[in-house]
């Protein structure tokens, strides 16, 4: 292993060398901006993360102005990101080290695995990107160049799994540069060693990899089938009154918390435009004739996601329940307010 391990990370860093995408958290470390990045890329990939990420700063340009920041304010940026409760962390952990820790984040992985939202991902990235600490890091990219490099076939979503690819992570990662090196795997993966048609002709690695050696590209690395999701149907109910929209912001405990969206009605089949009648008048004394807008499946990480948008006049008084207290929005007031991003698309379709 020895042996193997000095030329992997030389040949990764070789490679990393001629091929790294120049990134604006790759000129610094601060490990700030290096804490926002990593947060943003574990929600999306480098080309869609980059605006989100110049937004995030120039808005929020060091710790401190985000520790201040409103929940809200966050939640608009990161909005069209999804799993908004990384965002909710991320405010979070802003104060922790603004107010805990003097404004400067600590140094070694352990100490920054206490702060919210930050786990061994993040840890990893921060403390070898920035302070030089030895620490790997595992995610998706290295997974996969990992499992095929080394012809490891234990599922990555395995709890034995994952143990035997931190091992093989902590074995491999250098004392020297290991924070280019982590990113260096991760660009491999990102730009080279991709789940579809890889770059082996042209591999610095092609020799020994085993997935090419063996042809086994499109087994590694290896995934157990997933739970099914949870099927959910909304029936979102667009009430407008004066011009105005009726929204409510979405409670915790459940998706899109802090966001605002529609009236909903769920259920757990899809309902005919007569049985919405029927619970409209039950649910909120609401009477009148909905016209379908659009209707469209969103898909979650564990959910499936049945919305349908009808329009409705609203000629009465509407005033909301206990669990969905909202009120009338106007077009401009709906754009400050952090939502799903259908929403906007949505809105766009109504008039
Ligand atoms: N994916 C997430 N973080 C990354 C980084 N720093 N470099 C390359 N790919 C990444």
């Amino acid at each position: 292993m020895p042996q193997a391990k000095k030329i992997f990370s030389e040949k990764i860093l070789e490679w990393y060398t001629a091929h790294r995408r120049d990134l604006p958290w790759r000129n610094t470390k601060d490990p700030y901006k290096v804490w926002v990045s990593e947060i943003i890329l574990q929600q999306t990939r480098v080309d869609q993360g980059l605006p989100y990420y110049k937004k995030f700063i120039k808005a929020f340009p060091n710790v401190k102005a985000l520790a201040n920041a409103k929940q809200q304010e966050v939640l608009r940026l990161w909005q069209g990101l999804g799993y908004y409760s990384r965002a909710r962390n991320m405010h979070r952990c802003a104060g922790q080290v603004a107010y805990l820790h003097q404004g400067k984040f600590p140094r070694q992985a352990e100490a920054l695995k206490k702060l919210s939202g930050i786990g061994d991902y993040t840890a990893a990235a921060i403390s070898s990107i920035c302070f030089g600490e030895p620490a790997a890091v595992v995610d998706g990219n290295v997974y996969r160049v990992l499992s095929r490099i080394f012809g490891i076939t234990a599922p990555i979503n395995s709890v034995a799994g994952k143990k035997e690819f931190r091992e093989i992570a902590d074995q491999l990662i250098p004392q020297k540069f290991p924070g280019d090196y982590n990113q260096a795997v991760m660009e491999f993966g990102a730009l080279h060693c991709t789940p579809r048609n890889p770059g082996c002709d042209h591999c610095p690695f092609s020799r020994v990899c085993i997935a090419k050696t063996q042809s086994l590209q499109d087994v590694l690395p290896v995934k157990i089938a997933a739970a099914p999701k949870r099927e959910r149907y909304f029936h979102y109910l667009l009430l407008e009154k004066s011009g105005k929209i009726w929204m409510k912001k979405r409670d915790a405990g459940d998706i899109w918390h802090g966001l605002y969206d529609f009236l909903l009605i769920e259920s757990d089949k899809k309902l005919s435009e007569k049985t919405l009648k029927i619970r409209m008048g039950q649910h909120f004394n609401l009477s009148g004739s909905p016209k379908l807008i659009q209707a469209f499946t969103h898909i979650l990480t564990h959910q499936k996601l049945h919305t349908s948008f009808y329009h409705l006049i609203d000629s009465a008084e509407f005033k909301g329940t206990e669990k969905q207290t909202g009120k009338y929005f106007s077009r401009n007031e709906i754009k400050k307010l952090p939502k799903p991003v259908f929403i906007d698309k949505i809105l766009d379709l109504l008039h």
